[in-house]
C-alpha cells in the first residue's frame, strides 16, 4: 500500500516528457521590487532579469518546449522615466550583441516581435542580424515582445486588412479568425498554451491579448530575477494537472 502510495505521488508530481507545452509566454515581472530589496537600481533587476531569462530559456529547450515568448517591453512602458528605458534599451542593445555568448550553442532561435518603428536604428539594426544569425536554428525560438502591445498589434493587425479590402483584394466578408492570426506579429508560431507571470501580480498586462484565449495561466510571488529551474519545473507539472478543453467538454 505504501508502495502504491509513493508510485502514485512520483507519477503526479515529475515530468510528463509525453505532454510539455509548445509554446510558453513569460511576463518577467518583478525586477523592480527585487532591486530594491537589495537597495540596488532597478536597472540592476532589470539586468538580474535578463540573466534568468537566459537560464530559463535553456531549461525549457532540455524540456522541449518550442517556443517561449518574453514580455521585455511593452507599449506602455515608454511612460517610465527615461533612465529607466534608456537602461532597458542599452540592456537590449548587449543582449543582441552577446546573445551567443549568453546563450550559448546554436540551439535556439531568437526572434523579435512588437512596432518596430519607434525603435532606434541601432537596435533595429542589430535586431535584423541576430534573426538572420539564428534562422537555422530550430530546437527552441526564443521570441522577445520589444515595445509590444496587444491591442497595438490588433489595430495594426486591423489596418492591414482594412487595406486589403479598400484596395478590393479581399471582401469584407473573407476575414475570418485565421486571417487575424496570420496578420498579428506571432504569426509565425502557435498560440501559447501556457502564460507565467511570477512577482504576485494576476493581470495580462496587454500581453498576447488575441493569443492567450485558451491559455492555461500560472502566477507565484517569486520575483523574476530569483525565478529558478525547479519554479520552471514546478509550473510545468502544475500545467499538465490541467483538464484543456478548448470550449468542448
Ligand atoms: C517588469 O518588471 C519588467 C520589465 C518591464 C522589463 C523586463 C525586461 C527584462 C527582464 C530585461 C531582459 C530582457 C532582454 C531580452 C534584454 P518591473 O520592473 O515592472 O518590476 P516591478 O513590478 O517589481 O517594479
Amino acid at each position: 500500500m505504501f508502495n502504491l502510495k509513493r508510485k502514485k505521488q512520483q507519477t503526479v508530481d515529475t515530468i510528463d516528457y509525453e505532454n510539455i507545452p509548445q509554446h510558453i509566454g513569460i511576463i518577467m515581472d518583478g525586477n523592480g521590487r527585487w532591486a530594491k530589496r537589495r537597495g540596488l537600481p532597478r536597472s540592476a533587476g532589470h539586468a538580474a532579469g535578463a540573466k534568468t531569462l537566459d537560464k530559463i530559456t535553456r531549461c525549457a529547450e532540455k524540456l522541449g518546449v518550442r517556443y517561449v515568448t518574453v514580455y521585455a517591453f511593452s507599449t506602455e512602458n515608454w511612460k517610465r522615466p527615461k533612465d529607466e528605458v534608456d537602461s532597458l534599451m542599452k540592456l537590449m542593445v548587449d543582449y543582441l550583441d552577446d546573445y551567443k555568448r549568453v546563450l550559448g550553442g546554436d540551439n535556439i532561435r531568437i526572434r523579435i516581435v512588437g512596432r518596430r518603428d519607434e525603435l532606434s536604428e541601432e537596435i533595429i539594426r542589430k535586431i535584423d542580424i541576430v534573426e538572420n544569425a539564428t534562422k537555422d536554428n530550430d530546437k527552441i525560438t526564443l521570441v522577445i515582445a520589444l515595445n509590444y502591445g496587444g491591442r497595438e498589434e490588433l489595430v495594426s493587425a486591423a489596418r492591414k486588412i482594412a487595406e486589403a479590402v479598400k484596395s478590393g483584394r479581399i471582401a469584407p466578408e473573407d476575414i475570418d479568425e485565421k486571417m487575424i492570426s496570420d496578420n498579428i506579429y506571432t504569426s509565425f508560431m502557435p498560440d501559447p498554451d501556457f502564460i507565467i507571470r511570477p512577482s504576485g501580480e494576476l493581470r495580462l498586462s496587454n500581453f498576447l491579448l488575441w493569443q492567450s484565449a485558451y491559455s492555461e495561466f500560472w502566477f507565484s510571488d517569486i520575483c523574476w530575477p530569483d525565478f529558478t529551474e525547479a519554479d520552471l519545473h514546478r509550473a510545468v507539472i502544475d500545467f499538465q494537472k490541467r483538464n484543456r478543453r478548448f470550449g468542448g467538454v
